[in-house]
This record gives C-alpha cells, sequence and structure tokens, in this order.
C-alpha cells in the first residue's frame, strides 16, 4: 500500500470545520490551509454555509469533486455513520481525531471496534482515532491541531502520544530540526507503525525513520516488517514503559528473569531498531543520520582545543568499542608543521587554547585526508581567543571539499559562548552535540547500523524431529489434566528434539535402582520422580556424585525420608537412578512466554545463582543460527565458557544447536508457555551437551 493519497493526497475533506476560531474543527481546518497545502481543502458541515471564506457542504457526499482524505473532527457517536458517506464516496484514508473511544472505558473500547470492523469491511484505513493528525512538510500540508508546522527535512516521526508530539515539534523548530512526515497514533486501532514503516521503506522524502511508542502492534509483524525496512533506512524507536511493574505469574527461572522490557530489548536487535533512551537522544541520532554518511569503519579521529574534553571524548571511544584512528606518518608531519610546539599531534589532537579558526581549519583539513580516519570529532571551547562562528565556517568548508565520504561531527560546548557556531553547523547539516560523549555514542551507533545493513538476512535452520511423540506427550499430559511437566516426561520431549539427556532409568524399589546402577556403573545420581514436585532440590530429592552401592542405597532412603517430611503428600512414582555428568559448566536454556512477541529463547550461565546474577541473554523465536551465536556472545560471562585460565573451552557450537532444536520445538509447540533446561551441562569442546534437568508447562 503506497500512503500517497494519505500524506499528499489531492483533496482533502475536514468533516466537522467550524465558524468558530479557535475550536478544534477550525484550528485543523485553518492550519491545512495556513501550510501551503497545494490540493483542495472542503470544509464539511450541515451547520455552516462558509467556514473561513471558504464554501461549506453539509456532507462530503454533496462535494462534486473526487475527495481521497477525510478528517473527522466530530463526536464519537456521529462517526459511523460519516464512515458510510466516505465509503459511499470511495475514500481510502480517514483520520479520526475525535476521542470518545478506547481512552474513555469499556464503551468507547466497544465503539472502537465496531467502527473498525467496519472501515475494514469498506477498504478504509483509519488514523486515530483520539489522535493529533498528520504533517508531511515536503508536500506541505498540516493536517493536525498543532500549530507547529515543522521545516522540510527526511527525518519521519511517529507519536504514540499527542502532547509528546506538539513538544517535539515545539522544541524541533527551535533547534532547527526538520521533518517530512509527523504523524499522530492516537489509540492505534488501524494505521500503526508497522503501515508506516512499511510505506516509509521506499518513500525518498524519508531517510530516517523515528517514533516515540509506548507498545507495538502485532509482535511478529513489528519483527518481520522492521528488519525488512531497517536494511535500508535506520529506524529509531525509543518506547516508554520499560520497568516491569506488577506481579507476573510465572514459576520458571527464564519466567522470573523474562519480562516485556527484555522481550522489547531482544525484538529491537532482531530487527536492526535503534533504541533511543531518551528524547534528546533520539534526535541526536537522527540528525547524525539524516545530516551524514555512515562511516565505514570504527577508526575516530578526534580534535580539541582543550585538553579535559578531548580525555572525555577518548574514554567514551575506549566505552564504546571505538578506536581512535592512528594517523599516517605524512599526517603528523604536516600537523607539526603549522600547530604550536605545546600542541598534541596524535590522535586526540590538540590545537591548543588559543587556537583561532585558521587552525582549526589547516588541522581538520589534513585529519580528514587521512585514510585511516572513518570519522571525525570536533570539539570546541569557548575560550578567550575562539572564534566559534568562524570556525564553525573552517569545519564546513573542509567537509564540502572533501571528497572522502566520511561523517563529521562536533561538539561546542557551552551555551551563548557557542550559539552562532551551533547555528551554523546545523544550518550546514553538522550534527552538533552538547558533550563530547553524545557525539561518540552517536558515531557507534551509526558504525552498528552500518554492520547491520551490510550484513544478509540468515535463513532459520530446520532439524529432523519427532513431532508426534511430543503431541501424545501432551496430550496426554493435557487429559489427565496436567500442564506442568517435570524432569521425566520433559526427557521425552528433549529425546523428541534429539537433545541429549544423560542415560536414566526410573526404579521403583532399591533392589531395582542396585540393578540399573549395576548396568549403568557409578558414579551417579539420585532424582525423586514426582508429579507434585517440580524443584527437586528445595524438598531434598536429589542426590549427585554417588559412587558405590552402599552411598546408593543410603541417598536412596534419605531421598524418600526426605520427600516425605517435605511433601508428606507428594505422590511418588519412583527414583530416576541418572548418570553422573562431569567436567562440565552449568548453563541454562529457557522459553518463556511474551504477550506481544510469542515465545522468547533465553540463554545465560546456569545454576543456582540465575536468577541472582542475571547474565542471560534473550531473542524471539524463531532464531537463526547466527542470533544463537549472538545469544551466547552476548552474556557477560563468556569467557568461562571460552576458557579462562588454562581450562579447556567449552562446546558451545553444542549451545547453538540445542538453541536452535529448542526454538524449532517452541514454534512447532506454541502451547509451551514457559520451559527451563536448568542446568544445561556444557562438556569440553567436541563434547556437546547434555540437558541435565528440564520442565514444561503448557497452555491448557
Ligand atoms: N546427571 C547429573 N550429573 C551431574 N550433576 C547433576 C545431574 N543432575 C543434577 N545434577 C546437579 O544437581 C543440580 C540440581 O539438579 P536438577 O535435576 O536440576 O534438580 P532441580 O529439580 O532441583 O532443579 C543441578 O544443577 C546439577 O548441579
Ligand atoms: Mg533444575
Amino acid at each position: 500500500m503506497s500512503f500517497e493519497d494519505f500524506f499528499c493526497p489531492e483533496s482533502v475533506a475536514v468533516i466537522g470545520a467550524t465558524r468558530e476560531e479557535g475550536k478544534v474543527g477550525r484550528t485543523i481546518f485553518d492550519n491545512i490551509i495556513g501550510s501551503g497545502y497545494k490540493g483542495k481543502v472542503f470544509p464539511v458541515n450541515p451547520k455552516a454555509s462558509d467556514v473561513g471564506g471558504h464554501k461549506c457542504y453539509s456532507s462530503i457526499l454533496d462535494i462534486n469533486q473526487d475527495i481521497k482524505l477525510a478528517v473527522i473532527v466530530i463526536p464519537a457517536q456521529y462517526i459511523s455513520k460519516i464512515l458510510e458517506e466516505c465509503y459511499e464516496k470511495g475514500i481510502k484514508y480517514v483520520i479520526i481525531i475525535s476521542a470518545g473511544f478506547k481512552e474513555t472505558g469499556v464503551k468507547g473500547a466497544k465503539r472502537e471496534k465496531r467502527l473498525i470492523e467496519k472501515a475494514r469491511d469498506y477498504g478504509i484505513r483509519i488514523l486515530g482515532p483520539n489522535c493529533l493528525g498528520m504533517i508531511d512538510a515536503s508536500c506541505p500540508i498540516n493536517a493536525s491541531f498543532s500549530a507547529n508546522m515543522p521545516s522540510k527535512g527526511k527525518i519521519s516521526f511517529i507519536s504514540q502520544s499527542g502532547a509528546l508530539l506538539t513538544s517535539v515539534l515545539d522544541w524541533a523548530k527551535d533547534s532547527k530540526i526538520g521533518f517530512s512526515k509527523v504523524v499522530s497514533l492516537g489509540n492505534k486501532a488501524d494505521i500503526s507503525e508497522n503501515d508506516l514503516f512499511d510505506a516509509w521503506k521506499d518513500d525518498p522524502e524519508t531517510d530516517v525513520i523515528t517514533a516515540y511508542i509506548e507498545g507495538v502492534a502485532g509482535g511478529k509483524d513489528f519483527i518481520r516488517i522492521s528488519s525488512k525496512v531497517s536494511r535500508k533506512k535506520p529506524i529509531i524507536i525509543i518506547k516508554s514503559g520499560n520497568t516491569d511493574a506488577g506481579a507476573r505469574a510465572v514459576s520458571s527461572h527464564t519466567g522470573t528473569l523474562a519480562g516485556s522490557n527484555k522481550a522489547y530489548e531482544a525484538a529491537f536487535k532482531q530487527a536492526g531498531i535503534i533504541r533511543a533512551g531518551t528524547i534528546k537522544q533520539l534526535f541526536d541520532y537522527a540528525k547524525a543520520f539524516s545530516y551524514q554518511p555512515l562511516p565505514k569503519g570504527k577508526k575516530v579521529a578526534i580534535i580539541t582545543n582543550a585538553g579535559g574534553p578531548g580525555i572525555m571524548a577518548t574514554d567514551a571511544c575506549e566505552i564504546n568499542g571505538i578506536q581512535l584512528a592512528s594517523f599516517h606518518t605524512e599526517t603528523i608531519e604536516k600537523l607539526r608543521s603549522f600547530l604550536p610546539e605545546a600542541a598534541n599531534l596524535y590522535n586526540p589532537v590538540d590545537v591548543l587554547g588559543d587556537a583561532l579558526s585558521d587552525r582549526y581549519k589547516k588541522a581538520v583539513e589534513v585529519i580528514t585526508e587521512d585514510s585511516n580516519v572513518d570519522a571525525v570529532v570536533v570539539l570546541l571551547t569557548p575560550q578567550a581567543m575562539t572564534e566559534d562562528l568562524e570556525t564553525a565556517r573552517a569545519i564546513v568548508e573542509v567537509m564540502e571539499k572533501s571528497e572522502r565520504q566520511i561523517p563529521f561531527t562536533t561538539s561546542f560546548m557551552g551555551g551563548s559562548e557557542v550559539k552562532k557556531g551551533i547555528n551554523y553547523l546545523t544550518k550546514k547539516k553538522i550534527p552538533n552535540f552538547d558533550i563530547p560523549e553524545a557525539a561518540v555514542e552517536t558515531l557507534k551507533v551509526m558504525m552498528d547500523y552500518n554492520d547491520w545493513k551490510a550484513e544478509k538476512s540468515y535463513p532459520i535452520s530446520e532439524f529432523n524431529v519427532d513431532e508426534e511423540k511430543v503431541k501424545l506427550i501432551f496430550d496426554r499430559c493435557r487429559s489427565e489434566g496436567r500442564l506442568e511437566l517435570g524432569e521425566l516426561e520433559a526427557r521425552g520431549i528433549l529425546e523428541a528434539y534429539k537433545i541429549p539427556v544423560p542415560k536414566a532409568e526410573v526404579a521403583c524399589d532399591v533392589e531395582e535402582a542396585k540393578k540399573i546402577a549395576a548396568r549403568m556403573g557409578y558414579p551417579l545420581v539420585l532424582k525423586i520422580v514426582s508429579p507434585n514436585i517440580l524443584h527437586k532440590t528445595d524438598v531434598g530429592g536429589i542426590k549427585v556424585g554417588i559412587e558405590d552401592e552402599k552411598e546408593l542405597v543410603e541417598s536412596y532412603e534419605d531421598i524418600l525420608i526426605s520427600v516425605k517430611r517435605y511433601m508428606p503428600g507428594a505422590n511418588i512414582s519412583g527414583i530416576l537412578v541418572q548418570e553422573m555428568v562431569l567436567d562440565k559448566k552449568e548453563t541454562i536454556i529457557g522459553i518463556s512466554e511474551d504477550p506481544q512477541f510469542g515465545p522468547m529463547i533465553m540463554f545465560g550461565l546456569g545454576g543456582i545463582y540465575v536468577e541472582v546474577l542475571k547474565d542471560v541473554s534473550f531473542r524471539i523465536a524463531p532464531i537463526s543460527e547466527k542470533i544463537a551465536r549472538e545469544m551466547i556472545e552476548e552474556i557477560k560471562t563468556i569467557k568461562l565458557l571460552k576458557g579462562t585460565r588454562g581450562e579447556a573451552p567449552s562446546d558451545i557450537e553444542s549451545i547453538v544447536e540445542v538453541l536452535l532444536r529448542m526454538s524449532q520445538l517452541v514454534t512447532d509447540f506454541p502451547e509451551i508457555m514457559e520451559m527451563d533446561i536448568n542446568p544445561l551441562f556444557v562438556k569440553k569442546h567436541g563434547e556437546g551437551s547434555i540437558a541435565g534437568d528440564a520442565r514444561i508447562r503448557i497452555g491448557g
């Protein structure tokens, strides 16, 4: 779908335009006229004959011209009727500004639902309801009730909060940020960020997509669409509501560590979305992306007239994993030829506090031409002789003259003393940041995005598995009214998906346990088997490291006594005699269901401290091999798996495989609500991984 008739329609009707100035219906009408809109605008209102000198129609059906877009500003209860007329008129896009829908409660929500169903039947797309409208600065048209028409730029912006949009537009005016398209989503009953991302993918007027959202519409679609769009142009999002307030009914380790913020983090990563922490950061990033080319490499040159900011920028590079470019000898010689003796010729280059614009200019020029430099950061502090405007001009001149396509950023630090310079830089599309760290961070984001853009998308592998077996196990559990599966049943599931488990057999009494042990060989582990016991350790239901028959007999009795004490009512099906897995690291792989994005996969170092350390990573299923590797690399304790202090490296390849098989399992069986493999024993490189314990909760 093009959305062409939405953003820059040939004709617009404002239904509910009024004579009374200051009313929303009137303001929108005036804003459209005042924005320099070149199409035709028709006010519609049965109670008026003219609005602001324009002939007013009592119904859109009275207008004998084609109407492409209708903006509705009448009370909620009359809109359904108007929608019918829109349909009759052949209108495809409607903006509903009016409130009185979902935001007002149950009744309003029902009204909204009915309206949207009707619109779907009619093939009409709706923005809103309860929104501020839309602005297209390149059209131009201001079909919103925000008085601020932004200047023309290449950034498009979506806001789920109308009030925030007004602030952003006001602030953008002051800081001279231009926009292409600006959309207020309101209740987001139909048109969502997904539609707009898709539409803006091929919009020549949009180079950078930005959004403030509170939640996404259709998590899977969001990932699918965004990951396609983001390979073409950056999507920068600020997502509010990041704290997981409220208790969630979870019983697994994974469930405890998961939560909606983790899901968003994962989804954004998988979709190549750049997440901004604050509105300020959102536009810092957006400006840089829209003004400057992407850095092709990761080496930055810093030029400063003061030591302190130079060090701060250097620290920021270090923190963000960015290298300081090391200059060619010729560059250093050239710098030496004109910089004072006290100057620092090496990166960060210090041109000293008395530097005038010409010294800055020469230095920036020389550095820009060094092929080791992928991005330039010019820092300036206002000192006695500093020429902020002249220096800004000098930097712009160098940038415009240079044939190297590298990004220029600046941090002119201060207020009124550097204002003229900053304004000039902004005018010439060099993003200025109020602190050096922000410039460096933004470059890092651009570098990462450059990597993402270059990356191919990876296929999702399919293993040969026994789906039928899993189905049978789940069916049996459900028919017995059990939705929680303990280790024994979970083993069956793992085996069906060819995830290795330790050798094990169930013994019904100690004699049988002895026989099994004799076959299996020591050392061994004993574990209680009971449909009522999910955490075996908590009830003394497990003994590890059993070395001989004597210990076996004692342990067997101990387990029974302990379980009877902790859980006298528990149904005991027997005791599992299990091979003891030696020389291994304990990791955890889990699944939890996110309401927005569906099943999420977790990986981390396992064992009893998993909830304390929280050293885990998440992704939304299904995952590719590339993502599985990313998940493993992402944990802070990855060095423990790679081998440290002479320890042999663990079999990371086998973890990748288990992650992929789990991803396939949960994709095939969406009824899995929660699952933990804890621990997943990871052996030495080449020796594989073994699921030491697993539990699953399925939906009814
Ligand atoms: N087969 C095994 N080999 C070695 N250690 C084991 C084995 N099974 C369990 N363990 C150890 O015992 C701990 C608890 O066992 P687990 O089966 O996970 O019980 P729980 O129900 O308490 O989670 C594991 O984290 C692991 O350290
Ligand atoms: Mg366990």
